[in-house]
């Protein structure tokens, strides 16, 4: 069993991935570790206590993690897509939430990549702040993380928050550029140029809800998001970027990627928080840290693999 941690703020689809993650075979789940980004701090560790209790996994420690980012305050959540309390509303019908770890994200992770006789797997699938506090902290540990999966970015398809920056890197731009471009670790990066095209339909969720409660209870918290999305794609679909980010955690090759460097704006104009991904093939390649981009998968495939975890 790969050795797992996740990182998140959630979140409607960090609930899917989460579920996902509590519920695979294949991982043993170490940690979830919490982050601000889609609600505050506060909120999205609220809610991951909740979710894991749902999830009944008690056994897993929920441990706080940064209340902002590393450099610049944000002005705005996503609470117009996650609502209010990140949980489309229904956070308080998740439960009853299991206890706060005494230990913070970072310690959790630390302690557990120390203790660690094979290679952690690290999925971040909400602002990376909490990574790149433990990669300063801690370099020595770097060996020690096998691979990073993170959602986020964007190479091609342009921004979800502003024109050119996708949410999770937006959140954080300056610990986006110290994991994607300042690691060493194997990083994986699922940006929105896929996730967008894997969309759960409003019909694949009424499905989801009847086949089973846990369907039913991460499908009642669909109606903001599927609102935005639905204006935005004219069509009732909502897409579950970290579900498909953690799936790919939990079973390495389930996406299709393509190493390139990526780099991320820093700079306060118009393309703060951009992912900018190298394209020019193996002279590239030889230019940077080459990461792995997902861009292409089966979404018929990975819709089939979501409900199959999320009915069982
Ligand atoms: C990412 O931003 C958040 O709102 C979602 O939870 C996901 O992690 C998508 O851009
Ligand atoms: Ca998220």
């Amino acid at each position: 069993m790969t050795p797992l941690i996740v990182d998140t703020d959630p979140g409607v689809d960090d609930a899917f991935a989460l579920a996902v993650a509590c519920r695979a075979p294949e991982v043993d789940l170490l940690a979830v570790t919490t982050v601000h980004g889609n609600v505050g701090v506060e909120q999205t560790t609220e809610n991951a206590r909740r979710l894991l209790g749902t999830f009944e996994r008690p056994d897993v420690p929920v441990g706080r993690g940064a209340d902002r980012p590393l450099v610049h305050l944000l002005d705005r959540r996503a609470d117009d897509v996650h609502g209010d309390d990140g949980l489309g509303g229904k956070s308080l019908d998740f439960g009853p939430p299991v206890e706060e770890s005494p230990r913070r994200a970072v310690e959790l992770m630390i302690s557990a990549l120390e203790a660690a006789t094979e290679p952690v797997t690290i999925a971040a699938i909400g602002p990376y702040t909490n990574l790149a506090t433990l990669l300063s902290a801690r370099p020595d540990l770097e060996s020690r993380i096998g691979r990073f999966v993170l959602m986020g970015g964007s190479i091609a398809y342009g921004g979800n928050v502003t024109a050119a920056a996708e949410f999770n890197v937006w959140g954080d731009p300056e610990a986006a550029r110290r994991v994607l471009a300042g690691s060493r670790v194997p990083t994986t990066l699922v940006p929105l140029d896929l996730t967008m095209r894997v969309t759960l339909s409003d019909a694949w969720l009424d499905d989801l809800a009847q086949a089973s409660p846990l369907g039913a209870a991460l499908s009642s918290t669909r109606d903001a998001y599927l609102a935005v999305y639905a204006a935005r794609f004219g069509t009732p679909a909502i897409p579950v970027h970290d579900a498909v980010a953690v799936l790919e955690a939990i079973v390495p090759g389930t996406l299709r990627t393509m190493p390139m460097p990526v780099d991320v704006d820093t700079s306060s104009g118009p393309g703060r928080g951009a992912t900018i991904g190298d394209m020019r093939g193996s002279e590239a390649v030889e230019l940077g840290r080459p990461v792995d981009v997902a861009l292409d998968a089966d979404a018929t495939f990975i819709r089939a693999e979501l409900r199959r975890r999320l009915i069982a």
